[in-house]
């Protein structure tokens, strides 16, 4: 497994591109399976992730297609020969139940493994359950796996979320569009990656309102057929690199970085007392070396500050000029970093949802582990401001969500190699 060598080496300048959203990438892949004309995805993101659901779909039947070194993905589900989605691959990565509701609305049948939990959570699929039954699936749980049918087709329905589940709302949303008739989502989820989907789904001819608010309202059409869609730029990708000269000090345009993406992150970077300025090439962040100030922080759906950033900010908090109380309010164990973040010096009592960071002048290097994808970063960027060396180990959970770390990084100053595995 390689590993991942930062030193604290000063302040960084210079210019990172953020690539497309990973988040987005993979609910927009599934999309395919709608229709029997090509799906074409442009600045796609090069990740395992993306492999891996690549993987899937090509077990299905459906072809998929690398062009441009990755940064384009030609998609066709004209001949499925599938739909089994199975454990081996689903357990790796959750996002492959995201099949469920294009498999159900295409082919009528479905048989996808639960994805059991993972390093941050539970992760149920009940809202999915929920939402796809009230479109007339009959869904069953058998062996591990959701044998779902829709013989008769799906039929529009009133669906209120309990929860406003991204995943749940993804696969109600693709299985809605080819239901007979209306379908309102209540409590939908307003990622941007839905908004996104719901622009994908409506270039393939899918009637879709409402999609970034609460409410979504679908009317279901006989057959979609193809499009091409550029992926939306990756705002936790753009999030997690502001912090970047956020936490070691000096200048870095994020290029292609939209300051609407990250609203209520950057709300909480201002707090801190680091500047953020929106330019026509994408954003700033500027830090003169100051230290930053303790700011509390509370995870929520979007518009909310996003869970998959709060691992990050916790190493800017790390080293602030105070102390900050950080609520996970998304997942139920996504604070596997602070252990580690210890081992760097930093003082952090974690007491269920809630992490209380007093911060240190500086961190210090040491070989740490990552655990799960947005950990594993933070251990990365708190590396850039330590004194010393920081091993980061199994960084394979890292590539699955940021496309060659170490070089975007490093093309900014940063002293970061990657160091081959056994
Ligand atoms: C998506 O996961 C993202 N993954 C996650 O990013 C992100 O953290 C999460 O949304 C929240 O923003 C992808 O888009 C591929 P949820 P998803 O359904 O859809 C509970 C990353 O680092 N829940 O909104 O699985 C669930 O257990 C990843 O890129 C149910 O209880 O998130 C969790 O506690 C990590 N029942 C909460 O809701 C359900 O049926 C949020 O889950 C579904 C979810």
């Amino acid at each position: 497994m390689d590993s991942i060598i930062v030193t604290g080496n000063g302040p960084l300048n210079g210019s990172i591109p953020i690539a497309g959203a990973k988040n987005a990438c993979l609910t927009l892949m599934p999309a395919t399976l709608l229709s029997d004309e090509p799906l074409t995805l442009t600045n796609a993101p090069r990740l395992s992730d993306i492999k891996t659901m690549s993987l899937l779909l090509q077990s299905l039947g459906a072809e998929v297609t690398s062009l441009q070194a990755g940064k384009v993905l030609a998609l066709s589900s004209h001949n499925l020969t599938s739909s089994h989605a199975d454990y081996e691959i689903v357990r790796k990565m959750r996002a492959s139940n995201l099949v469920l509701g294009p498999l159900l609305a295409r082919t009528g049948h479905a048989e996808v493994s639960l994805p059991g939990g993972c390093a941050i959570g539970a992760r149920p699929m009940d809202l999915h359950i929920f939402g796809l039954e009230k479109l007339g699936a009959e869904i069953e749980l058998r062996e591990g796996y959701l044998h779902a049918k829709a013989p008769k087709g799906l039929k529009g329905a009133v669906i209120e979320l309990a929860f406003a589940s991204v995943g749940a709302t993804e696969n109600i949303l693709m299985a809605s569009t080819l239901a007979k008739g209306t379908t309102v989502i209540k409590n939908a989820a307003r990622e941007p990656e839905i908004v996104d989907l719901a622009d994908c789904l409506r270039g393939m001819g899918a009637q879709i309102e409402g999609d970034g608010t609460s409410t979504i309202t679908i009317q279901g059409v006989d057959r979609l057929g193809g499009a091409t869609h550029p992926v939306v730029t990756d705002r936790i990708e753009l999030g997690t690199y502001m912090l970047a000269p956020a936490i070691c000090g000096g200048e870095v345009l994020l290029e292609g970085g939209r300051l609407d993406l990250v609203r209520s992150f950057v709300e909480k970077l201002d707090a801190a007392g680091i500047g953020v300025t929106e330019t026509p090439q994408g954003l700033v962040v500027k830090n003169r070396g100051d230290r930053v100030k303790a700011v509390d922080v509370t995870t929520e759906p979007f518009p909310g500050f996003p869970t998959d950033l709060q691992a990050q900010m916790m190493a800017l908090l790390c080293t602030a000029d105070g102390t900050s109380v950080l609520e996970e309010k998304i997942f139920e164990n996504r604070f596997m970093h602070a252990p580690e973040l210890t081992r760097m010096g930093a003082q952090i009592e974690v007491h269920g949802g809630t992490a209380t960071v007093t911060g240190v002048e500086r961190l210090k290097g040491a070989p740490v582990m990552a655990t799960d994808l947005r950990a594993s970063v933070s251990l990365i960027l708190a590396g850039l401001a330590a004194e010393g060396e920081t091993i980061v180990n199994r960084v394979y959970h890292l590539d699955r969500g940021y496309e060659r770390v170490e070089e975007k990084l490093g093309n900014v100053g940063a002293k970061i190699e990657r160091v081959k595995g056994q």
